[in-house]
């Protein structure tokens, strides 16, 4: 069975989805399968999947709406071991369906249950804010990867991330189940700058061991990827980011064992 991991953070440009599509992409490198669910309006990570809006009709805000299943939606990339549930622009009537929805913290969490025996890996690209999509999210996950922007004001924020990690814990406590912090990920260290790395020292010395060891660069050939619809795994094997995801996919398998 899958591990579930959401990659979370309510402020938007940390890294988020580019984190998603680079793991998922170096973790299919190390032959294991990967369901990638875009949880953001913007679909970036769909888009930078390979994956052209205008070819699908249905995405994961109609499961949300209980309007779609995840077999309706999934879609094949290019690399034959990372599936994606897309994610679309503009889809009416989904925050009045799911406000009126009995269980409508845990829509992700039933529907992932069939669907994640088929895989390694789930990583969900959670969307810049802490409303439902984002619980429901960590509801069905089993751990979440926090990405931080190796800048100022990095910790800002984190408290009401960490607020509402604390809240869905106490909920899937109830079943007997975990979400772990599975993660805290630097990215976006600019090695010229000072102040970068006081941030880094600043974000380890409060969340300690939990830190990931690998350090995402900042690094221009990572933006430009997003610009051709790959990973930049796929479109520079060789760069420092690349190398740099490549690194962390394998410290979230030793994570796992
Ligand atoms: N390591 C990096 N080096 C340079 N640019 C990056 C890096 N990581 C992300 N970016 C760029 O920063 C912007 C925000 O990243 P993104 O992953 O979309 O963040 P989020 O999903 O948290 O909003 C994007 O334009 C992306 O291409
Ligand atoms: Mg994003």
């Amino acid at each position: 069975m899958a591990l579930v991991l959401s990659i979370a953070n309510q402020k938007g440009g940390v890294g988020k989805t580019t984190t998603a599509i680079n793991l998922a992409s170096s973790l299919a490198d190390l032959n294991k399968k990967v369901l990638l669910i875009d949880l953001d309006y913007q679909a970036n990570a769909t888009t930078c999947m390979g994956i052209n809006r205008g070819s699908f009709k249905k995405s994961i805000f109609d499961c949300f709406k209980r309007e779609a299943t995840f077999e309706d939606i999934r879609i094949k990339t290019a690399n034959q071991l990372i599936d994606v549930l897309p994610a679309k622009t503009m889809v009416e009537g989904v925050d009045e369906k799911v406000i009126a929805d009995s269980n409508r913290d845990f829509i992700l969490y039933e529907l992932l249950k069939e669907t994640k025996n088929d895989y390694d890996y789930v990583l969900i690209d959670c969307p810049p804010s802490l409303g439902y999509i984002t619980i429901n999210a960590l509801m069905a996950s089993d751990g979440v990867i926090v990405p931080v922007q190796c800048e100022f004001l990095a910790m800002d924020g984190l408290t009401q991330l960490l607020n509402t990690i604390r809240l869905v814990q106490s909920k899937k406590k109830v079943n007997q189940e975990t979400l772990t912090i599975y993660g805290v990920l630097l990215t976006m260290l600019d090695n010229r700058v000072n102040s970068g790395f006081q941030i880094v020292n600043e974000i380890k010395t409060y969340f300690k061991e939990k830190v990931f060891q690998t350090i995402i660069p900042r690094n221009i050939t990572c933006s430009n990827a997003t610009f051709y619809g790959v990973p930049v795994t796929v479109y520079s094997p060789k760069s420092k980011s690349s190398l740099s995801y490549k690194n962390l996919a394998k410290e979230v398998l030793t994570r796992d064992e």
